[in-house]
Protein backbone atom coordinates (compact mmCIF):
# COMPACT_ATOMS: atom_id res chain seq x y z
CA UNK A 1 0.00 0.00 0.00
CA UNK A 2 1.42 3.65 -0.98
CA UNK A 3 1.88 6.25 2.00
CA UNK A 4 -0.86 8.20 0.32
CA UNK A 5 -3.32 4.81 0.63
CA UNK A 6 -2.47 4.18 4.00
CA UNK A 7 -5.63 4.12 6.14
CA UNK A 8 -7.50 5.93 3.78
CA UNK A 9 -10.67 3.83 3.55
CA UNK A 10 -8.44 0.54 3.77
CA UNK A 11 -11.56 -2.19 4.43
CA UNK A 12 -10.60 -2.53 8.35
CA UNK A 13 -14.17 -2.89 8.77
CA UNK A 14 -15.06 -5.59 6.48
CA UNK A 15 -17.76 -4.04 5.24
CA UNK A 16 -17.99 -5.14 1.80
CA UNK A 17 -17.42 -2.44 -1.43
CA UNK A 18 -18.33 1.06 0.61
CA UNK A 19 -15.04 1.50 0.32
CA UNK A 20 -12.43 0.71 -2.11
CA UNK A 21 -8.91 -0.71 -0.63
CA UNK A 22 -6.44 2.41 -2.84
CA UNK A 23 -3.40 0.69 -3.38
CA UNK A 24 -1.61 1.91 -6.40
CA UNK A 25 -3.80 0.93 -8.51
CA UNK A 26 -6.30 3.56 -7.54
CA UNK A 27 -4.46 6.38 -6.13
CA UNK A 28 -3.78 8.43 -9.12
CA UNK A 29 -4.36 8.30 -12.80
CA UNK A 30 -6.44 10.91 -15.25
CA UNK A 31 -9.64 10.64 -13.51
CA UNK A 32 -8.15 11.32 -9.82
CA UNK A 33 -9.40 15.06 -9.71
CA UNK A 34 -12.81 14.25 -11.57
CA UNK A 35 -13.21 11.82 -8.61
CA UNK A 36 -12.32 14.28 -5.89
CA UNK A 37 -14.92 15.97 -3.66
CA UNK A 38 -12.27 17.44 -1.67
CA UNK A 39 -12.26 21.12 -1.99
CA UNK A 40 -16.31 21.21 -2.27
CA UNK A 41 -15.95 19.23 0.80
CA UNK A 42 -14.72 21.98 2.81
CA UNK A 43 -18.04 22.47 3.70
CA UNK A 44 -18.64 19.46 5.76
CA UNK A 45 -14.98 19.33 7.03
CA UNK A 46 -15.96 20.32 11.14
CA UNK A 47 -19.08 18.53 10.24
CA UNK A 48 -16.48 15.38 9.94
CA UNK A 49 -14.64 15.81 12.61
CA UNK A 50 -17.23 15.84 14.86
CA UNK A 51 -18.83 12.95 13.06
CA UNK A 52 -14.87 11.38 13.52
CA UNK A 53 -15.13 11.78 17.44
CA UNK A 54 -18.27 11.03 18.15
CA UNK A 55 -17.77 7.37 16.61
CA UNK A 56 -14.21 6.72 18.64
CA UNK A 57 -16.29 7.96 21.53
CA UNK A 58 -18.78 4.78 20.72
CA UNK A 59 -15.97 2.36 19.27
CA UNK A 60 -13.88 3.09 22.73
CA UNK A 61 -17.32 3.21 25.04
CA UNK A 62 -18.35 -0.60 23.27
CA UNK A 63 -14.79 -2.10 23.74
CA UNK A 64 -14.36 -1.82 19.77
CA UNK A 65 -10.90 0.19 20.71
CA UNK A 66 -8.97 0.88 22.99
CA UNK A 67 -9.22 4.15 24.72
CA UNK A 68 -5.26 4.98 24.63
CA UNK A 69 -6.05 4.40 20.78
CA UNK A 70 -9.48 6.45 20.68
CA UNK A 71 -7.19 8.65 22.77
CA UNK A 72 -4.59 8.98 20.20
CA UNK A 73 -6.84 9.89 17.17
CA UNK A 74 -8.98 12.30 19.22
CA UNK A 75 -5.67 13.87 19.91
CA UNK A 76 -4.98 14.03 16.44
CA UNK A 77 -8.45 15.38 14.97
CA UNK A 78 -7.81 18.00 17.11
CA UNK A 79 -4.44 18.86 15.42
CA UNK A 80 -6.59 18.33 11.92
CA UNK A 81 -8.78 20.64 13.41
CA UNK A 82 -6.53 23.23 14.09
CA UNK A 83 -4.80 22.88 11.09
CA UNK A 84 -7.65 23.65 9.11
CA UNK A 85 -9.17 21.90 5.41
CA UNK A 86 -6.73 23.72 3.82
CA UNK A 87 -3.82 21.58 5.33
CA UNK A 88 -4.99 18.29 4.34
CA UNK A 89 -3.04 15.50 2.39
CA UNK A 90 -3.98 14.94 -0.74
CA UNK A 91 -7.19 12.62 -0.77
CA UNK A 92 -10.02 11.58 -2.67
CA UNK A 93 -12.41 13.35 -0.08
CA UNK A 94 -12.46 15.28 3.06
CA UNK A 95 -13.18 11.88 4.84
CA UNK A 96 -10.05 9.91 3.16
CA UNK A 97 -7.73 13.12 3.97
CA UNK A 98 -8.65 13.61 7.39
CA UNK A 99 -7.99 9.63 8.13
CA UNK A 100 -4.96 10.45 6.02
CA UNK A 101 -3.97 12.70 8.35
CA UNK A 102 -4.82 10.76 11.29
CA UNK A 103 -2.41 8.09 10.34
CA UNK A 104 0.21 10.41 9.45
CA UNK A 105 0.12 11.37 12.95
CA UNK A 106 -0.69 8.24 15.02
CA UNK A 107 0.69 5.27 13.18
CA UNK A 108 -1.06 2.81 11.50
CA UNK A 109 -3.31 2.77 14.82
CA UNK A 110 -5.02 5.48 13.30
CA UNK A 111 -6.92 3.26 10.53
CA UNK A 112 -8.71 1.50 13.39
CA UNK A 113 -10.57 5.67 13.48
CA UNK A 114 -12.26 3.38 10.37
CA UNK A 115 -13.65 0.51 12.25
CA UNK A 116 -17.15 -0.35 11.68
CA UNK A 117 -18.14 2.63 9.58
CA UNK A 118 -17.84 3.31 6.09
CA UNK A 119 -17.66 6.76 3.69
CA UNK A 120 -21.16 5.86 2.52
CA UNK A 121 -22.87 6.39 6.54
CA UNK A 122 -20.35 8.64 7.29
CA UNK A 123 -20.59 11.59 4.24
CA UNK A 124 -24.31 10.94 4.61
CA UNK A 125 -24.30 11.88 8.36
CA UNK A 126 -22.39 14.78 7.38
CA UNK A 127 -24.24 16.36 4.65
CA UNK A 128 -27.27 15.68 7.65
CA UNK A 129 -24.78 17.26 10.64
CA UNK A 130 -23.95 20.08 8.08
CA UNK A 131 -27.51 20.99 6.88
CA UNK A 132 -28.56 21.18 10.16
CA UNK A 133 -26.61 24.27 11.01
CA UNK A 134 -27.77 25.96 7.12
CA UNK A 135 -31.31 25.20 7.87
CA UNK A 136 -31.19 26.65 11.26
CA UNK A 137 -29.88 29.86 9.16
CA UNK A 138 -32.16 29.93 6.85
CA UNK A 139 -34.92 29.31 9.24
CA UNK A 140 -33.78 32.23 11.61
CA UNK A 141 -33.70 34.76 8.51
CA UNK A 142 -37.61 33.87 7.41
CA UNK A 143 -38.26 34.71 11.36
CA UNK A 144 -36.09 37.99 10.97
CA UNK A 145 -38.01 39.06 7.64
CA UNK A 146 -41.51 37.91 9.33
CA UNK A 147 -40.66 40.51 11.85
CA UNK A 148 -39.43 43.28 9.53
CA UNK A 149 -42.93 42.50 7.71
CA UNK A 150 -44.94 42.34 10.92
CA UNK A 151 -43.25 45.82 12.06
CA UNK A 152 -43.82 47.15 8.64
CA UNK A 153 -47.19 46.12 8.70
CA UNK A 154 -48.56 47.57 11.65
CA UNK A 155 -47.48 50.69 11.33
CA UNK A 156 -49.12 51.21 7.57
CA UNK A 157 -51.99 49.40 9.09
CA UNK A 158 -54.11 52.09 7.83
CA UNK A 159 -52.32 52.98 4.68
CA UNK A 160 -54.35 52.93 1.95
CA UNK A 161 -53.20 51.11 -1.14
CA UNK A 162 -54.39 50.22 -4.73
CA UNK A 163 -54.77 46.50 -4.16
CA UNK A 164 -54.65 43.95 -8.24
CA UNK A 165 -55.71 41.40 -9.97
CA UNK A 166 -53.90 40.45 -13.22
CA UNK A 167 -52.26 43.65 -12.44
CA UNK A 168 -54.75 45.64 -13.23
CA UNK A 169 -55.95 48.14 -10.59
CA UNK A 170 -59.13 45.86 -8.10
CA UNK A 171 -59.80 46.88 -4.66
CA UNK A 172 -58.24 49.49 -2.47
CA UNK A 173 -56.68 47.82 0.36
CA UNK A 174 -54.07 48.38 2.95
CA UNK A 175 -49.72 48.67 2.62
CA UNK A 176 -50.24 46.75 6.31
CA UNK A 177 -52.30 43.92 4.36
CA UNK A 178 -50.22 43.23 1.62
CA UNK A 179 -47.51 43.06 3.77
CA UNK A 180 -49.38 40.72 5.84
CA UNK A 181 -50.08 38.41 3.18
CA UNK A 182 -46.74 38.10 2.18
CA UNK A 183 -45.43 37.11 6.27
CA UNK A 184 -48.36 34.51 6.00
CA UNK A 185 -46.84 33.05 3.07
CA UNK A 186 -43.64 33.03 4.50
CA UNK A 187 -45.10 31.47 7.51
CA UNK A 188 -45.44 28.39 5.60
CA UNK A 189 -42.02 28.44 4.60
CA UNK A 190 -40.91 28.25 7.65
CA UNK A 191 -42.87 25.58 8.73
CA UNK A 192 -42.23 23.56 5.88
CA UNK A 193 -38.86 24.36 6.37
CA UNK A 194 -38.85 23.24 10.41
CA UNK A 195 -40.61 20.08 8.88
CA UNK A 196 -37.86 19.01 6.69
CA UNK A 197 -35.44 19.65 9.99
CA UNK A 198 -37.18 16.88 11.38
CA UNK A 199 -35.97 14.38 8.76
CA UNK A 200 -32.57 15.79 8.53
CA UNK A 201 -31.66 15.30 11.91
CA UNK A 202 -31.85 11.82 11.64
CA UNK A 203 -28.54 9.56 12.12
CA UNK A 204 -27.53 6.95 9.03
CA UNK A 205 -23.99 6.48 11.03
CA UNK A 206 -23.19 3.00 11.76
CA UNK A 207 -25.15 1.64 8.64
CA UNK A 208 -21.84 0.94 7.25
CA UNK A 209 -21.25 0.82 3.63
CA UNK A 210 -25.16 -0.25 3.30
CA UNK A 211 -25.37 -3.69 4.91
CA UNK A 212 -24.44 -2.63 8.66
CA UNK A 213 -21.17 -4.49 10.78
CA UNK A 214 -20.58 -7.14 12.52
CA UNK A 215 -19.05 -5.02 15.25
CA UNK A 216 -21.28 -4.55 18.32
CA UNK A 217 -21.81 -0.69 17.53
CA UNK A 218 -24.04 1.94 19.40
CA UNK A 219 -26.00 3.69 16.83
CA UNK A 220 -28.21 5.30 19.49
CA UNK A 221 -25.43 6.32 21.37
CA UNK A 222 -23.53 8.09 18.20
CA UNK A 223 -26.87 9.46 17.15
CA UNK A 224 -26.85 11.33 20.37
CA UNK A 225 -23.52 12.91 20.93
CA UNK A 226 -24.28 14.37 17.57
CA UNK A 227 -27.45 16.11 18.45
CA UNK A 228 -29.60 13.51 16.00
CA UNK A 229 -33.49 12.95 17.09
CA UNK A 230 -33.05 9.57 16.04
CA UNK A 231 -31.51 6.92 14.35
CA UNK A 232 -32.49 5.83 10.19
CA UNK A 233 -32.96 2.18 10.82
CA UNK A 234 -32.57 0.29 7.74
CA UNK A 235 -28.82 0.92 6.89
CA UNK A 236 -29.62 0.33 3.11
CA UNK A 237 -31.81 3.19 2.95
CA UNK A 238 -30.05 5.33 5.62
CA UNK A 239 -26.31 5.12 4.00
CA UNK A 240 -27.97 6.20 0.37
CA UNK A 241 -31.33 8.13 1.21
CA UNK A 242 -30.99 11.99 -0.34
CA UNK A 243 -34.37 12.66 -0.09
CA UNK A 244 -33.86 14.96 2.76
CA UNK A 245 -32.07 17.05 0.48
CA UNK A 246 -35.00 17.00 -1.88
CA UNK A 247 -36.81 18.11 0.82
CA UNK A 248 -34.84 20.84 2.19
CA UNK A 249 -34.34 22.14 -1.31
CA UNK A 250 -37.99 22.04 -2.38
CA UNK A 251 -38.96 24.06 0.70
CA UNK A 252 -36.40 26.86 -0.11
CA UNK A 253 -37.56 26.82 -4.03
CA UNK A 254 -40.81 27.11 -2.62
CA UNK A 255 -39.47 29.84 -0.04
CA UNK A 256 -37.89 31.70 -3.22
CA UNK A 257 -40.81 31.55 -5.16
CA UNK A 258 -42.78 33.56 -2.48
CA UNK A 259 -39.29 36.08 -2.30
CA UNK A 260 -39.51 36.58 -5.46
CA UNK A 261 -43.53 37.85 -5.46
CA UNK A 262 -42.54 40.28 -3.14
CA UNK A 263 -39.74 41.10 -5.24
CA UNK A 264 -41.41 41.83 -7.91
CA UNK A 265 -44.12 43.73 -6.25
CA UNK A 266 -41.64 45.95 -4.74
CA UNK A 267 -40.31 46.71 -8.00
CA UNK A 268 -43.27 47.59 -9.83
CA UNK A 269 -44.47 49.51 -6.91
CA UNK A 270 -41.21 51.64 -6.83
CA UNK A 271 -41.60 52.27 -10.20
CA UNK A 272 -44.79 53.79 -9.59
CA UNK A 273 -43.76 55.66 -6.81
CA UNK A 274 -45.48 54.39 -4.30
CA UNK A 275 -42.67 52.63 -2.64
CA UNK A 276 -39.04 54.09 -2.22
CA UNK A 277 -36.06 51.93 -1.04
CA UNK A 278 -33.20 53.18 1.08
CA UNK A 279 -29.86 53.88 -0.82
CA UNK A 280 -28.45 50.89 0.74
CA UNK A 281 -30.88 48.68 -1.06
CA UNK A 282 -31.01 50.31 -4.74
CA UNK A 283 -28.19 50.97 -7.28
CA UNK A 284 -27.65 53.72 -9.92
CA UNK A 285 -26.86 52.80 -13.47
CA UNK A 286 -23.05 53.43 -15.04
CA UNK A 287 -23.74 55.88 -17.51
CA UNK A 288 -27.80 57.36 -16.40
CA UNK A 289 -26.90 59.60 -13.12
CA UNK A 290 -30.34 60.16 -12.42
CA UNK A 291 -31.15 56.75 -12.17
CA UNK A 292 -31.59 54.75 -8.99
CA UNK A 293 -32.86 51.06 -9.77
CA UNK A 294 -34.43 48.36 -7.31
CA UNK A 295 -31.12 45.66 -8.16
CA UNK A 296 -31.51 43.91 -5.12
CA UNK A 297 -34.97 43.26 -5.57
CA UNK A 298 -34.17 42.01 -9.09
CA UNK A 299 -31.43 39.62 -7.63
CA UNK A 300 -33.94 38.24 -5.27
CA UNK A 301 -36.69 37.85 -7.59
CA UNK A 302 -33.63 35.96 -9.83
CA UNK A 303 -32.77 33.89 -7.06
CA UNK A 304 -35.85 31.52 -7.70
CA UNK A 305 -34.12 30.59 -10.26
CA UNK A 306 -30.75 29.12 -8.24
CA UNK A 307 -33.02 27.72 -6.46
CA UNK A 308 -35.13 25.84 -8.84
CA UNK A 309 -31.97 24.69 -10.74
CA UNK A 310 -31.07 23.33 -7.09
CA UNK A 311 -34.30 21.14 -7.09
CA UNK A 312 -34.09 20.11 -10.51
CA UNK A 313 -30.21 19.54 -10.51
CA UNK A 314 -30.86 17.16 -7.69
CA UNK A 315 -33.94 14.94 -8.76
CA UNK A 316 -32.40 14.53 -12.32
CA UNK A 317 -29.21 13.36 -10.28
CA UNK A 318 -31.58 11.31 -7.66
CA UNK A 319 -33.40 9.70 -10.20
CA UNK A 320 -33.15 6.28 -11.31
CA UNK A 321 -30.30 5.40 -8.73
CA UNK A 322 -30.09 1.69 -7.73
CA UNK A 323 -29.44 0.52 -4.35
CA UNK A 324 -27.29 1.01 -2.50
CA UNK A 325 -24.61 3.83 -2.45
CA UNK A 326 -23.58 5.25 -6.23
CA UNK A 327 -21.47 8.23 -6.29
CA UNK A 328 -23.62 10.18 -8.23
CA UNK A 329 -24.79 11.13 -4.71
CA UNK A 330 -21.56 13.32 -4.36
CA UNK A 331 -22.74 15.50 -7.06
CA UNK A 332 -26.14 16.12 -5.72
CA UNK A 333 -24.76 17.88 -2.88
CA UNK A 334 -23.65 20.56 -4.02
CA UNK A 335 -27.00 21.44 -5.14
CA UNK A 336 -28.27 21.89 -2.17
CA UNK A 337 -25.37 24.23 -0.24
CA UNK A 338 -26.06 26.24 -3.83
CA UNK A 339 -29.65 26.42 -3.35
CA UNK A 340 -29.30 27.21 0.62
CA UNK A 341 -26.73 29.59 0.54
CA UNK A 342 -28.41 31.90 -2.30
CA UNK A 343 -32.11 31.58 -0.59
CA UNK A 344 -30.93 32.71 2.82
CA UNK A 345 -29.11 35.55 1.66
CA UNK A 346 -31.71 36.46 -0.34
CA UNK A 347 -34.44 36.43 2.68
CA UNK A 348 -31.71 38.79 4.15
CA UNK A 349 -30.95 41.61 1.91
CA UNK A 350 -35.20 41.37 1.69
CA UNK A 351 -36.18 41.72 5.58
CA UNK A 352 -33.37 44.66 5.02
CA UNK A 353 -35.20 46.38 2.25
CA UNK A 354 -38.23 45.97 3.79
CA UNK A 355 -37.71 47.29 7.19
CA UNK A 356 -35.83 50.52 5.48
CA UNK A 357 -38.20 51.47 2.72
CA UNK A 358 -40.43 54.13 2.26
CA UNK A 359 -44.19 54.40 1.52
CA UNK A 360 -45.48 57.16 -0.35
CA UNK A 361 -48.89 57.49 1.56
CA UNK A 362 -49.72 60.70 -0.74
CA UNK A 363 -49.09 58.80 -3.98
CA UNK A 364 -51.08 55.73 -2.86
CA UNK A 365 -53.72 58.20 -1.30
CA UNK A 366 -54.10 59.18 -4.92
CA UNK A 367 -53.93 56.36 -6.70
CA UNK A 368 -56.15 54.31 -4.70
CA UNK A 369 -58.35 56.99 -5.69
CA UNK A 370 -58.26 56.52 -9.47
CA UNK A 371 -60.43 54.50 -11.35
CA UNK A 372 -63.37 52.76 -10.29
CA UNK A 373 -61.79 50.56 -7.38
CA UNK A 374 -64.77 51.14 -5.11
CA UNK A 375 -67.09 49.41 -7.59
CA UNK A 376 -66.95 46.20 -6.08
CA UNK A 377 -67.98 48.09 -2.23
CA UNK A 378 -70.32 49.79 -3.96
CA UNK A 379 -72.06 46.43 -5.42
CA UNK A 380 -71.83 44.74 -2.04
CA UNK A 381 -73.29 47.85 0.00
CA UNK A 382 -76.68 47.51 -3.07
CA UNK A 383 -76.57 43.51 -2.19
CA UNK A 384 -76.98 44.71 1.60
CA UNK A 385 -79.52 46.46 1.13
CA UNK A 386 -81.38 43.67 -0.55
CA UNK A 387 -80.10 44.14 -4.05
CA UNK A 388 -79.37 40.67 -5.60
CA UNK A 389 -75.46 40.71 -6.21
CA UNK A 390 -75.35 40.04 -9.85
CA UNK A 391 -78.05 42.95 -10.61
CA UNK A 392 -76.06 45.01 -8.09
CA UNK A 393 -72.69 44.34 -10.33
CA UNK A 394 -74.86 44.80 -13.26
CA UNK A 395 -75.81 47.88 -11.94
CA UNK A 396 -72.02 49.13 -11.28
CA UNK A 397 -71.07 48.65 -14.44
CA UNK A 398 -73.35 50.29 -16.36
CA UNK A 399 -72.73 53.19 -14.04
CA UNK A 400 -68.73 52.46 -14.84
CA UNK A 401 -67.30 55.65 -12.76
CA UNK A 402 -67.11 56.56 -9.23
CA UNK A 403 -69.79 58.90 -9.29
CA UNK A 404 -73.13 59.43 -7.59
CA UNK A 405 -75.11 60.21 -10.42
CA UNK A 406 -74.09 57.96 -12.90
CA UNK A 407 -74.97 55.17 -10.31
CA UNK A 408 -78.72 56.72 -10.00
CA UNK A 409 -78.91 56.53 -13.40
CA UNK A 410 -78.06 53.12 -13.75
CA UNK A 411 -80.18 52.54 -11.02
CA UNK A 412 -83.29 53.90 -13.10
CA UNK A 413 -82.07 51.34 -16.24
CA UNK A 414 -81.47 48.29 -14.58
CA UNK A 415 -83.89 48.20 -11.36
CA UNK A 416 -86.37 50.62 -12.47
CA UNK A 417 -86.00 52.90 -9.82
CA UNK A 418 -83.73 55.80 -8.62
CA UNK A 419 -80.83 54.25 -6.14
CA UNK A 420 -82.04 56.12 -3.10
CA UNK A 421 -85.51 53.58 -2.86
CA UNK A 422 -82.71 51.16 -2.28
CA UNK A 423 -79.39 52.86 -0.36
CA UNK A 424 -79.39 56.54 1.67
CA UNK A 425 -77.27 58.74 -0.65
CA UNK A 426 -74.92 59.33 1.99
CA UNK A 427 -73.87 55.33 2.04
CA UNK A 428 -73.16 55.21 -1.29
CA UNK A 429 -70.87 58.20 -1.47
CA UNK A 430 -68.80 57.13 1.49
CA UNK A 431 -68.89 53.55 -0.27
CA UNK A 432 -67.02 55.65 -3.36
CA UNK A 433 -64.51 56.64 -1.03
CA UNK A 434 -61.71 54.13 -0.96
CA UNK A 435 -61.09 54.12 3.19
CA UNK A 436 -64.20 53.66 4.22
CA UNK A 437 -64.40 50.99 1.28
CA UNK A 438 -61.33 49.13 2.74
CA UNK A 439 -63.27 49.74 6.48
CA UNK A 440 -66.29 48.03 4.96
CA UNK A 441 -63.99 44.53 4.46
CA UNK A 442 -64.04 43.66 7.79
CA UNK A 443 -64.18 39.79 7.52
CA UNK A 444 -61.74 37.56 8.79
CA UNK A 445 -58.70 38.01 7.02
CA UNK A 446 -59.86 41.39 5.95
CA UNK A 447 -58.08 44.86 5.61
CA UNK A 448 -60.20 46.64 7.87
CA UNK A 449 -58.70 48.27 11.22
CA UNK A 450 -60.00 45.42 13.56
CA UNK A 451 -59.79 42.57 11.22
CA UNK A 452 -56.32 43.67 10.62
CA UNK A 453 -55.35 43.94 14.22
CA UNK A 454 -56.75 40.69 14.82
CA UNK A 455 -54.87 39.03 11.57
CA UNK A 456 -51.35 41.10 12.88
CA UNK A 457 -51.92 39.80 16.51
CA UNK A 458 -52.00 36.15 15.67
CA UNK A 459 -49.12 36.28 13.14
CA UNK A 460 -47.09 37.56 15.72
CA UNK A 461 -48.34 34.52 18.07
CA UNK A 462 -47.36 32.22 15.23
CA UNK A 463 -44.12 34.24 14.77
CA UNK A 464 -43.12 33.77 18.58
CA UNK A 465 -43.88 29.80 18.50
CA UNK A 466 -41.63 29.55 15.56
CA UNK A 467 -38.87 31.46 17.41
CA UNK A 468 -39.41 29.45 20.13
CA UNK A 469 -39.23 26.38 18.30
CA UNK A 470 -36.16 27.24 16.23
CA UNK A 471 -34.12 28.45 19.62
CA UNK A 472 -34.60 25.10 20.74
CA UNK A 473 -33.36 23.68 18.09
CA UNK A 474 -30.23 25.59 18.13
CA UNK A 475 -30.06 24.16 22.49
CA UNK A 476 -30.66 21.05 21.43
CA UNK A 477 -27.67 20.98 19.32
CA UNK A 478 -25.31 23.49 21.02
CA UNK A 479 -26.25 20.76 24.05
CA UNK A 480 -25.32 18.16 21.90
CA UNK A 481 -21.76 19.95 21.21
CA UNK A 482 -21.10 20.49 24.61
CA UNK A 483 -21.57 16.80 25.57
CA UNK A 484 -19.19 15.69 22.61
CA UNK A 485 -16.55 18.08 23.77
CA UNK A 486 -16.85 16.48 27.67
CA UNK A 487 -16.83 12.77 26.18
CA UNK A 488 -13.39 13.48 23.67
CA UNK A 489 -11.97 15.38 27.16
CA UNK A 490 -12.24 12.08 28.70
CA UNK A 491 -9.94 10.60 26.62
CA UNK A 492 -7.75 13.18 25.54
N1 LIG B 1 -17.09 11.79 -1.45
C1 LIG B 1 -18.12 10.80 -1.42
C2 LIG B 1 -19.52 11.46 -1.50
O1 LIG B 1 -19.59 12.62 -1.35
C3 LIG B 1 -18.00 10.03 -0.17
C4 LIG B 1 -18.43 8.60 -0.23
C5 LIG B 1 -17.56 7.79 -1.12
N2 LIG B 1 -17.89 6.41 -1.00
C6 LIG B 1 -17.47 5.49 -1.88
N3 LIG B 1 -17.77 4.29 -1.67
N4 LIG B 1 -16.81 5.80 -2.95
O2 LIG B 1 -20.49 10.82 -1.71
Amino acid sequence: MSEQGSGIGSDESGNGDGDVVRGDRFSGGPARGFLSSLSADERIFTADLAVDRAHVVMLAEQGIIEDETAGEILTALNVVEVDGHGSLPDGEDVHAAIETSVVQKVGDDGGKMHTARSRNDEVATCIRYRLREDVLGVLDATLALREALLETAESHANTVMPGYTHLQPAQPTTVGHFLASYEQAISRDTERLLDAYGRVNQSPLGSAAFAGTPFDVNRERVADLLGFDSVLGNSMDASSARDFLVETVSALANLATTLSGIAEDLVIYSNRGFVELSDDYSSTSSIMPQKKNPDTLELVRAVAGDAHAGLSGLLSTLKGLPRAYNRDLQRATPHAWGAIDAVTDAVEVTAGAVATATWNEDVLAEESAEGFSTATGVADLLAMCGVPFRTAHELVATAGEADYDALDSAANDVLGAPLAEYVPREEVESALDPETSVEMRDSHGGPAGDAMAEGLSDAEATLVVHEESVAELVESLESANELLQTEVNDYV
